[in-house]
């Protein structure tokens, strides 16, 4: 399957009835794997989660820790762009140089790193004393 119609598919099941703004995420695993989420809003807006982090949670209950390619979609005008938050999320299980495919319902299609995404990322390096 291609991821991004792993993550179209997955879209389909976002709970945006607030924002009603759906999106749809998947990553492929190391191993080969394709994990997705979707966009899961609250009643108490902070509580919501992005598509991204439900991803990368499937993919961590799966047992597998290493990204090496994702794909996002949402009904956008232009390739839907990872949150901050999220770009944090996908540099903690993914290489810098790992492909980024941001997608609009339509053709219109961007792929950017992980690295240019969130350069200068906060990592191990900056924890060792
Ligand atoms: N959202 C995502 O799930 N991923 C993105 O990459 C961008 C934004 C969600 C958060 C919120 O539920 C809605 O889109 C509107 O911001």
């Amino acid at each position: 399957m291609r991821l991004l119609d792993a993550a179209l598919s997955v879209r389909e099941n976002a709970h945006a009835p607030y924002s009603g703004f759906k999106v749809g995420a998947a990553v492929r695993g190391a191993a080969g794997g394709i994990f997705s989420g979707c966009n899961v809003e609250n009643i108490s807006y902070p509580e919501g989660t992005c598509a991204e982090a439900g991803a990368i949670a499937a993919m961590c209950a799966a047992g597998e820790y290493r990204i090496v390619e994702v794909a996002i979609v949402a009904d956008s005008p232009v390739p839907v762009s990872p949150c901050g938050g999220c770009r944090q999320r996908l540099a903690e299980f993914a290489a810098p140089d790992v492909p980024v495919t941001m997608s609009t319902l339509g053709a219109e299609q961007k792929t950017m790193s992980v690295g240019e995404l969130l350069p200068g990322a906060f990592g191990p390096d900056h924890l060792e004393a």
